[in-house]
Formats: structure tokens, C-alpha cells, sequence
């Protein structure tokens, strides 16, 4: 269904929402009715209007717990190729979810990011999908070396895995919202088992400096993070996020580094690892968030071939 379709949508309203970014039917769908106000200059009604008919003709409605108990049955886990680190997810990082890994420099990210991607591409007898990978590369750290080392690891044949991860670089963040939304078109495919953001808040953060930007940067990435849930939702894919941490001035007690974008990226984060070095060489992740998994903690080691127990 195209744009145009929708009540009361013209072909100069449809081209005002193409220009906003509203570009495709879920996106409109997942608008707000302000956001489509101030894109479009319509009225509230007309936008709810359109909201609601964009998401019926997604069928996007109310569903009965008996129907969400069915999606439930189709999410599928991916081995993070640590035992602990699995178990602590219930299994693996899920599908239809966001899971957020963060943590300081040299925690292990990127390293968990790169081991995704490559075990996403197993069978799923040994933990993957047998589907290809999307990398949003906002730090310029995607190392086909070290798919290279981590395929050998899984005996799997290097250029085919390399060969099935969709590298796209991010210069900044209107250019990783971009590379998002291309990521959820290019998802509906169905050969897409994994979309990858590292980092996801890098970029806001360097575009977006002062207290006067915040809410502008929140907002943007709100909308960011929502495209890539309804990517994981819409086609059963999971979705890895990396963030980093900031010192908290004011706290004296306890650990004082945050996640970085506060309750947007919270909230919108089914789980959330909590990453820190430890002695040897070890790994600790802390899940933090879970909506029905309890709070725990593994421990993990980033070797030559990988993440290993
Ligand atoms: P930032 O992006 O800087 O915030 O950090 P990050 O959390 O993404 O860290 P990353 O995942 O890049 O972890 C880097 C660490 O992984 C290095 O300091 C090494 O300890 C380890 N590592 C990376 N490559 C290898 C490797 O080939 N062999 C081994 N044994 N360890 C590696
Ligand atoms: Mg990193």
C-alpha cells in the first residue's frame, strides 16, 4: 500500500511525509500524532487519522495474550558463544528484541558484536539462524580480520560469513538513522537474522552537545531506536546495540558510570549487560534489565577465536 492510499493523504501531504523520513508505511504507522503535525502541518485528527489506518493496514492492532503467547513461541536465540553468558540470557540473545550491551572502553562490545555476527550465520542446532547480519559501523571498528578469526573458530568457511555481513558506515547520526531505516527495508527479505548498531549513542552524543540540544537528541534517538525494534519485531531478527557509559558526577556509592542516554535508550532496551573488565583477562556482563529473567551475573573471556567461557 502506498502512501497516498492513506484517508486524506494527497500526493502533496504524501511527499511532505516522504521528505520528513516518513517514507515507508511503518514508519507512519509508529509515528506520533505531533510528529506528523509538525512534519505535514495537518491537525491532530487528520494525524491520528492517518496513524490508525497506517497501522490497520499493517495489521497492527490489539492482539489477545492467546496470539502473544504464539509470537513468544517464535522467538529463536543466537549463542553468544559463551555458556554463562547464554544462560544469563535465557538461552541467547533474543529475537523480536533489543539487547543492549554497554559498558566501558575495552569491555568487550565490539568483540560480542563481531561474535553475533558470525554466529548468527551457524545452524540452529549450534546456536544460530542460518541468516545474514546488517553492522551499522558508528565508530569505524568493524574488523573483517577478526570475523575471519572467529569464523575459523566455528569452522565455518571465512568469505562465505563475511560475505553474508552487511556493512554500512555511520558519519553521523542522521546518517545512522538513515542507514536504520534502510536496515528495516532491507530486513523484510526475511534473510536477515541479526541487525547490529555499535555504537548506538556515539554519534548523538558528538552531534548533539549542549543541555539545550538534549531533548532534540532524545527525541531523534527515540525514533531511531523504535525503527530498529519494529524491524526485530516485524521480521522475528534480534537486534545487539552497544552503548558506553559516562561518569556520574554525583554519585559517591556504588558504580558511578552510566549507560549513556538515560531513559530513552533504557526503556526502549528489552535486556541490558552491564560490561566490565575483571582480573585475567575476564569478562563480567550484569544483566540489568529483563522483562522475565532474573538479575545475575557471568563471566566471559575474549580469546583469539572468540568469546569463550
Ligand atoms: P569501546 O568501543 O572502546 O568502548 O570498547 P569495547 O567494549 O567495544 O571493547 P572491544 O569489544 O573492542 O574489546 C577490546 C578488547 O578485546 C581488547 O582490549 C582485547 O582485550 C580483546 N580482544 C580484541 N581482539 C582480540 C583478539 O584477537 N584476541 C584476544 N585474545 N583478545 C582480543
Ligand atoms: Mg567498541
Amino acid at each position: 500500500m502506498e502512501l497516498e492510499e492513506l484517508p486524506g493523504v494527497g500526493a502533496t501531504t504524501a511527499s511532505k511525509l516522504r521528505d520528513a523520513g516518513y517514507k515507508e508505511m511503518t514508519s507512519v504507522a509508529a509515528a506520533s500524532a505531533s510528529e506528523l503535525k509538525d512534519a505535514c502541518g495537518m491537525g491532530e485528527s487528520a494525524a491520528n487519522r492517518i496513524i490508525l489506518a497506517a497501522k490497520e493496514s499493517l495489521d497492527i492492532r490489539f492482539r489477545t495474550g492467546t496470539e502473544m503467547l504464539e509470537r513468544r513461541k517464535l522467538v529463536k536465540r543466537i549463542s553468544t558463544g559463551s555458556t554463562a553468558l547464554n544462560d544469563l540470557l535465557g538461552g541467547g540473545i533474543e529475537t523480536q528484541a533489543i539487547s543492549e550491551f554497554y559498558g566501558e572502553f575495552g569491555s568487550g562490545k565490539t568483540q560480542i558484536a563481531h561474535q553475533a555476527a558470525v554466529n548468527v550465520q551457524l545452524p540452529e542446532a549450534d546456536g544460530g539462524l542460518e541468516k545474514g547480519v546488517i553492522f551499522i559501523d558508528t565508530e569505524n571498528t568493524f574488523r573483517p580480520e577478526r570475523i575471519i578469526q572467529m569464523a575459523e573458530g566455528h569452522g565455518l568457511d571465512p568469505e562465505t560469513v563475511l560475505e553474508n555481513i552487511q556493512v554500512a558506515r555511520a558519519y553521523n547520526s542522521a546518517d545512522q538513522i538513515l542507514w536504520a531505516e534502510k536496515a528495516a527495508e532491507m530486513a523484510q527479505s526475511g534473510d536477515v537474522g541479526l541487525i547490529i548498531v555499535d555504537s548506538l549513542t556515539a554519534q548523538f552524543r558528538a552531534d548533539y552537545t549542549g543541555r539545550g540540544m538534549l531533548a532534540d537528541r532524545q527525541q531523534k534517538l527515540n525514533r531511531h531506536m523504535h525503527t530498529i525494534q519494529r524491524a526485530g519485531d516485524l521480521n522475528n531478527l534480534a537486534v545487539i546495540v552497544t552503548n558506553q557509559v559516562m561518569a556520574k558526577p554525583d554519585m559517591f556509592f556504588g558504580d558511578p558510570t552510566v549507560p549513556i542516554g538515560g531513559h530513552i535508550v533504557g526503556h526502549t532496551s528489552t535486556f541490558r549487560l552491564y560490561l566490565r573488565k575483571s582480573k585475567g583477562g575476564k569478562r563480567v556482563a550484569r544483566l540489568m534489565d529483563s522483562p522475565n529473567l532474573p538479575d545475575g551475573e557471568a563471566i566471559f573471556m575474549v580469546t583469539q577465536e572468540g568469546i569463550k567461557d
